[in-house]
């Protein structure tokens, strides 16, 4: 099993990595190497790690501001610090940014392998809780998630969440990934008559049909191999208050017509249990697929669709709204970089402006976080910013690349087309009519393209 775990070392010292790869690839891990913080960073994002492990002395960006940013985006990734003899402010300073443990250097093999087993240990633990995890709040939401924003249609969303806020009906909120659904979710419940009541929220799309069913309804000991005592299920540990259903479309319908019963205030039982059980609670459900259609091709339930939208919140994606941007990119900046005021050089607003946010509000703010601390300086360059907001450079790129390869005209243009459809369908959920609309063709040119060059689609 431990074959496939994977561990990146961030050393600029040759020696000392290799050292470490030695040791840890006879232990039978398999291992990947960086030289800087900003090589590690790459890596980080385009792989699926078990273990950092992290000098804490690096050239430029330093180890601290590495474990910084991974923390933030990847909190369960166990970063292991290796420090110099002495460097105790360091070392402090990562356990408080959430390193899981520290190394001074030279050290004990044996107690370095064990750290490394206790930290793969950790994670996998971090791991089967964040699948169980749940979040249980009777007090106001945390302060601090402002939404901001001044395009109109948010403004829109704003007096509709005033609205709301005096009713029990129930809101659908949709919105691609990253738009702020959950923000808007707490921003209902916080200005809502049950704000001090329990709020609830579970994501259907995290978990599977079983875990998922316990997981709402409950269940009692014994019901299935596990189930070591009773447990009580998130509606009834709502009552009285909110539930957030993320993802809601990734319901399975088992539990779909479950969920509409106790909407409509019929009992229900926990997972092998026999006591009819009533709750009342305020639902609030987001999606990230256009609910109509899931309705459509039946795969969402059209009596729990009409139950759910009730109050009805569709947030339009980040490109949708390049007004926002600006603002949004002035908050990213004072939130990441209090004390120095960060400026944006002419070509990078450009390059951001121009991208079409596949990830919305959350890939800007994961863009801005990662640019603020790799800048040495206080300007923005577009070297700063990730290689895909850079239309201009990956189309140079690409161009060169048909080139050199020396690719005939007729193979390149294919190529390109090939790709632009792709992308269009992707960026359009592979629906055909409204990617043949963006790219202003006719929708029977779009179908015997898409046979042609025998683009998938998902
Ligand atoms: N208008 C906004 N102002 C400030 N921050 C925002 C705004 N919209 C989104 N964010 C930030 O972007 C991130 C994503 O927001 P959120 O989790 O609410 O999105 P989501 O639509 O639920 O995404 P997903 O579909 O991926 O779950 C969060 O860090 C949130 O604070
Ligand atoms: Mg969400």
């Amino acid at each position: 099993m431990d074959n496939e775990k994977k561990i990146l070392i961030v050393d600029d010292e040759a020696s000392m990595r290799r050292n470490i790869v030695d040791l840890l690839s006879m232990k039978g891990y398999s291992l990947l190497e960086a030289k800087t913080g900003e090589e590690a960073i790459d890596m980080i994002e385009n792989t699926t790690l078990d273990i950092l492990i992290l000098d804490i002395n690096l050239p430029n960006m330093s180890g601290l501001e590495v474990l910084k940013l991974t923390k933030n985006n990847y909190p369960e990734l166990p970063c292991i610090m290796l420090t110099a003899y002495g460097t105790s402010e360091k070392a402090i300073e990562a356990m408080k940014l959430g390193a899981f443990d520290y190394m001074e250097k030279p050290f004990e093999l044996e107690e370095f392998i064990m750290i490394i087993e206790r930290a793969l240990k950790h994670s996998e633990l971090l791991k089967e809780l964040k699948q169980l995890r749940y979040k249980v709040s009777s007090s106001k939401s945390e302060e601090g998630s402002k939404i901001i924003s001044k395009n109109s249609k948010m403004q829109e969303i704003f007096k509709t969440i005033g609205r709301i806020s005096a009713t029990d009906a129930s809101v659908l909120i949709q919105g691609e990934s990253g738009t702020g659904k959950e923000l808007i979710a707490d921003a209902i419940q916080r200005h809502s008559h049950l704000t001090d009541k329990p709020y609830v929220k579970i994501n259907c799309g995290a978990l599977s049909e079983s875990l998922l069913e316990s997981e709402i309804f409950g269940h009692e000991k014994g019901s299935f191999s596990g189930a070591e005592s009773q447990r009580k299920g998130l509606f009834e540990l709502a009552n009285e208050g909110t539930v957030f259903l993320d993802e809601v479309n990734s319901m399975p319908p088992s539990l779909q017509v479950r969920l509409l019963r106790i909407i409509q205030g019929q009992s229900f039982f926990r997972v092998g249990g026999t006591t009819p059980l009533k709750v009342n609670v305020r639902i609030i459900a987001a999606t990230n697929k256009d609910i109509e259609d899931e309705v459509k091709a039946g795969r969402f339930r059209e009596d729990l669709y009409y139950r759910l939208n009730v109050a009805r919140i569709n947030i339009p994606p980040l490109r949708d709204r390049p007004d926002d941007i600006h603002v949004l990119i002035d908050y990213f900046f004072q939130k990441y970089s209090p004390t120095q005021k960060l400026i944006l050089q002419e070509d990078s607003l450009q390059n951001i402006l121009d991208y079409h946010w596949p990830g919305n509000v959350r890939e800007l703010e994961n863009t801005i976080h990662r640019a603020s601390i790799m800048t040495t300086d206080n300007i923005i360059r577009i070297d700063k910013l990730p290689h895909e907001t850079n239309r201009r450079t990956n189309l140079n790129a690409t161009l060169q690349s048909y080139l050199n390869d020396k690719y005939s005209f007729k193979s390149i243009i294919a190529d390109i087309e090939k790709k632009l459809l792709t992308e269009a369908l992707k960026i359009n959920n592979y629906n055909q009519s409204k990617t043949a609309d963006c790219l202003k063709m006719n929708r029977r040119l779009l179908y015997s393209k898409v046979n042609e060059h025998s683009i998938i689609i998902k």
